[in-house]
């Protein structure tokens, strides 16, 4: 298979130049001590808010004029739709974007806000639905990392970081990125293997949809079900299995894929927030959570650069990554007592107070809570963060609260 040249790195980022956000490399002196330093690269701050932009853009850029009319359609946890339609809409082409019932809701209205088409299906049927699109409407297909034009925009981001410490004066030891798809990391370790051979990438993914690590491993492709990946609260990382053209670039170009738990995760993401000031969604925060929680699974170094890959995080989900895991010393503990009573007070779906204690009420694994009537009515995934469901621990009722008039819209 022919793998990524510097070339094809190179004509992506002339493409993405007036594009993209050619986003900072963020020191981190909370994070490092005599032995090991951090920096950050957020693509947070791309105009999206996620690195997608810059493969989606050069994957648009490059269609034929014909193709252009045609218009595309992809399968999308949320993050790849949404630079899509924002590429679409800056060319001229026309979007159609298939997401699983459980993506985020600001990644699906943000889709919709830049006037692409989207098709909510299970994540099971993500693929035959987008085919089925394709062949019904001559749509062209942009697959979310299984593509070369997509990991060439990606790479951008390792040759930036190359470019960015060169000029500090420094040379990055370990670089550490998200794994999914598996788009992210092979541009990035293409980029960075071919301009500095002794550098080390490692991916990172949830333990709980470990797919690429065991890829790596085994030495050939492992597919985990939707119904294991999709119990991650990293929305992002749940895809079945690493595509072919990434797994041929990290079997050639990645040193290592660790795997981090969803309380490193969620600790991660208000980290994030509290020291480094940025907005981070739990897939975006996965290679910091390695440095932060798993620095002996990653070879030794001085220098790591942590890919911090995405924010777009529904306007639930940041408040409780911060308020619901406060450390000891920022917050005394009563207040942080008081902080998760609030928290679970009202059922997050209707918004009615959780006055009865019932076996059937139930809680995810980022800590959504749902009345009983909702509980009942639901499947096993959380509608807000698409974490796994389960019993709910018995509470003492609210004595004071009223119920309100119905479900909010999602
Ligand atoms: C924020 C974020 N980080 C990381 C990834 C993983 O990227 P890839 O599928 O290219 O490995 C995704 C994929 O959707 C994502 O949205």
């Amino acid at each position: 298979m022919t793998l990524l040249s510097l070339a094809d790195i190179h004509a992506a980022a002339r493409r993405l130049d007036d594009v993209t956000v050619r986003t900072p490399l963020l020191p981190c002196p909370w994070a490092g001590d005599a032995a090991r330093s951090l920096l950050l690269k957020p693509e947070n701050l791309q105009v999206t808010g996620s690195f997608k932009l810059r493969g989606a853009y050069n994957r648009l850029a490059s269609l034929s004029a014909e193709e252009r009319r045609r218009g595309v359609v992809a399968q999308s946890s949320g993050n790849h739709g949404k630079a899509l339609a924002y590429a679409g809409r800056l060319l001229g082409v026309e979007v159609t974007v298939v997401v699983p019932g459980t993506a985020a809701q600001v990644k699906v209205d943000a889709i919709r806000h830049q006037g692409a088409t989207v098709r909510e299906v299970p994540a099971a049927e993500l693929a035959t639905t987008t085919r089925m699109l394709a062949e019904e409407y001559g749509y062209v297909v942009v697959p979310p990392f299984d593509d070369l034009g997509i990991i060439a925009g990606q790479g951008t981001v390792g040759s930036e970081i190359f470019e960015q410490t060169a000029r500090l004066g420094v040379v990055p030891d370990t670089v550490v990125v998200p794994v999914s798809g598996g788009g992210l990391i092979s541009g990035v370790a293409a980029a960075l293997k071919q301009l500095l051979p002794g550098i080390r990438v490692v991916g990172v993914e949830p333990e709980l949809a470990a797919d690429a690590r065991e890829s790596l491993h085994s030495g050939h492709r492992v597919s985990w079900p939707t119904r294991l990946t999709g119990r991650t609260i990293a929305d992002g990382m749940r895809s079945s299995s690493v595509g072919t053209i990434p797994f041929a670039h990290i079997q050639e170009y990645v040193d290592d894929i660790v795997t981090v738990s969803e309380d490193e995760i969620r600790d991660t993401v208000a980290v994030l927030a509290r020291e480094s000031h940025i907005v981070v969604e739990p897939s975006g925060a996965v290679a910091t959570a390695a440095y932060l929680h798993r620095g002996d699974d990653l070879p030794a170094g001085k220098l790591y650069v942590c890919v911090v890959s995405g924010g777009n995080i529904d306007s639930g989900g940041l408040p409780h990554a911060v308020h619901c895991r406060p450390p000891a010393a920022v917050l005394p503990e009563p207040a942080r007592r008081t902080m998760a009573l609030e928290m679970r007070d009202r059922c997050e779906r209707c918004e009615r107070p959780l006055l009865i204690e019932a076996p059937s009420a139930r809680i995810c694994s980022y800590e959504c809570t749902f009345c009983v009537s909702c509980s009942d009515a639901m499947q096993d995934t959380c509608p807000n963060c698409g974490g796994e469901l389960v019993a709910r621990p018995r509470r003492t009722p609210s004595a004071t609260a009223e119920p309100t008039n119905g479900p909010p819209g999602r």
